[in-house]
């Protein structure tokens, strides 16, 4: 099913004066289960692997929260190595499992949050013979009954050292087992060695600490002969990668499809006597103003926190009889998973959006793409860490023909090949480690199968859907 985005509707409602140049053209994602309100309200058991970072291997591949598949050396399928030449990779992944964020709310419950000797670490370094290896300094967060304002910052970090967010040791662990599987496939064919080559390899974090501690184990996997490295990062107030640029245009249409449609305040009152259920559990009241009610988001995360440590499920403070039932809890996953499918690809307006808030790395993307077409660079691997809210309106950008809430350590691998006796240059693209299914009229037959597709057909879709650097800007912003 195809349906063109009506640009025209949505101009009408900007200032007269807005140009938006873009030829977006939404394709359906496929129906499944994910997207099917019914069944996501009234249907039973979780969308996958929720209480483990363990998928086992006979079904690896499929949604695991805790830590997303990702290339390994025992699913990964080589194209014909007599035809074709890898020459560049980028990866893009989402940080590994980490402690619940503080939204500044007063929840309150019974599971406690430990971090002895997890990190974070944060020190500089000095010149050579002064203080080049200084002594490890780590962030241990604590609380002081003295400070009359503790409580305000809320008791999830009451008399915990934790910070929230963290990656905790289980997720640097994840982070190092992710950076080692991609060395098992990628060092031989890329020509890499044990020590990070600055000129070949570059690793790219986001403002948000939590991906410079995934970075720590994923290059001591990745390089294990390597202890130093240079992550390249972009300022807060235009970085790409998290991303941090302001694009007005873009919040107001989410807003419109969002906050301000029926299509997506119908399953949040769908789903009120759920909300009953867990407001009773966390004293959160129903007209609380932290988004606790505006979607599942604080709810699934909170939960799935837990389970992916091997924590139990939440009981009231009060009443310890009051707790998240499984049952209760595999509602919440399908109905956080339902919400991506919206944001990302069920509204029609979603590429549009996807493709104003993320545009800007994926035109840095195929910017290092043509370096490698033109023989401009040396860089053979470029790795992002970065967020579920990176990887979402990616995947929306590429429209995958089933969208999920990308979980840990997701991952998405854009391979760049070159055919030996044409010397054409061809694109993979694999999302949990093996080739991309999206709805987009391209690959072999317009199957949407993004594998080994002329990387022309890549630029091509790029140009019509994000337009250059500068339309992408004033689209964002006039
Ligand atoms: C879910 O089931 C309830 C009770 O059977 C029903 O009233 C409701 O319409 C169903 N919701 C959806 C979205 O199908
Ligand atoms: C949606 O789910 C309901 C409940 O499981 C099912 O009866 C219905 O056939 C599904 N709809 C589609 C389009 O698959
Ligand atoms: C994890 O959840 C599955 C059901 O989704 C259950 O079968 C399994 O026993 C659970 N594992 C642990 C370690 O709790
Ligand atoms: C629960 O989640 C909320 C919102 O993400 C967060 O503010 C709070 O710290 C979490 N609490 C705990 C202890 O998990
Ligand atoms: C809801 O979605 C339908 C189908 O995509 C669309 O035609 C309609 O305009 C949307 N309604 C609102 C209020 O956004
Ligand atoms: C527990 O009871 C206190 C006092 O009545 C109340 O302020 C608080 O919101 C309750 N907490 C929960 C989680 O219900
Ligand atoms: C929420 O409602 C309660 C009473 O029902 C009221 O005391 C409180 O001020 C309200 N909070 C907000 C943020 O409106
Ligand atoms: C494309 O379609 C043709 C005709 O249906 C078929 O023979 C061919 O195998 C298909 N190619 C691929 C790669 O699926
Ligand atoms: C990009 O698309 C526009 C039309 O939308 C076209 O005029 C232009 O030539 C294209 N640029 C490239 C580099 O393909």
């Amino acid at each position: 099913m195809i349906s063109r985005l009506n640009v025209l509707q949505f101009l009408a409602l900007l200032p007269a004066t807005t140009v938006i140049s873009q030829n977006v053209v939404h394709f359906a994602p496929a129906s499944t289960n994910l997207n099917n309100l019914s069944f996501v309200l009234n249907g039973t058991g979780a969308p996958g692997i929720f209480n483990s970072s363990v998928t086992p291997n006979d079904e690896y591949g499929i949604y695991n929260w805790c830590n997303m598949p990702h290339v390994r050396v025992r699913e990964y399928i080589t194209p014909s190595e007599s035809e074709f030449t890898l020459k560049y990779i980028e990866v893009i992944q989402r940080h590994q499992k980490r402690t619940p964020y503080n939204t500044n709310t007063f929840f309150k419950e019974n599971i406690e949050w430990d971090c002895p000797g997890d990190g974070p670490v944060y020190y500089g370094i000095g010149p050579v013979g002064v203080a080049q290896n200084p002594t490890v300094v780590q962030w241990n967060a604590y609380t002081d009954q003295s400070n009359p304002f503790t409580d305000s910052v809320g008791p999830g970090f009451v008399g915990s050292n934790c910070a929230f967010p963290q990656i905790t040791t289980a997720g640097i662990i994840d982070s190092h087992t992710h950076g080692s599987d991609l060395r098992a496939v990628y060092a031989s064919r890329l020509g890499l060695s044990t020590t990070l080559d600055p000129s070949t390899f570059q690793i790219r974090v986001t403002n948000n600490q939590i991906t410079s501690q995934v970075s720590g184990g994923l290059l001591h996997g990745l390089f294990p002969d390597t202890d130093n490295a240079d992550a390249l990062i972009q300022s807060e107030t235009y970085d790409s990668l998290e991303p941090a640029y302001s694009c007005p245009n873009a919040n107001q249409l989410f807003t419109q499809y969002t906050t301000d449609s029926s299509n997506w305040t119908l399953h949040l009152m769908d789903a009120q006597p759920l909300y009953d259920k867990l407001d009773a559990v966390s004293g959160i009241p129903l007209n609380d103003t932290a988004g606790w009610h505006t979607s599942f988001d604080h709810y699934y995360d909170n939960m799935s926190a837990k389970q992916c440590h091997s924590k139990t499920l939440p009981c009231s403070v009060n009443d310890s009889s009051i707790c998240v039932t499984q049952e209760e809890a595999n509602t919440v996953y399908r109905l956080g998973n339902y919400e991506y499918s919206y944001y990302y690809r069920d509204a029609p307006e979603s590429t549009l959006y996807s493709s104003l808030h993320y545009g800007a790395w994926v035109l840095e993307l195929v910017g290092h793409l043509q370096e490698q077409l033109q023989g401009t660079s040396k860089v053979k691997y470029f790795h992002n860490v970065a967020h579920d809210g990176s990887m979402a309106p990616l995947l929306g950008i590429l429209q995958i023909s089933e969208m999920v809430w990308p979980g840990m350590g997701s991952e998405l691998v854009f391979e760049l090949y070159q055919q030996k006796s044409t010397s054409a240059f061809f694109l993979r693209v694999l999302w949990g480690g093996q080739p991309i299914h999206t709805s987009l009229p391209l690959g072999a037959n317009n199957s949407g199968v993004l594998d080994m597709i002329p990387v022309g057909d890549f630029f091509d879709y790029v140009n019509a859907t994000i337009g250059t650097g500068s339309e992408l800007f004033n689209n964002c912003n006039n």
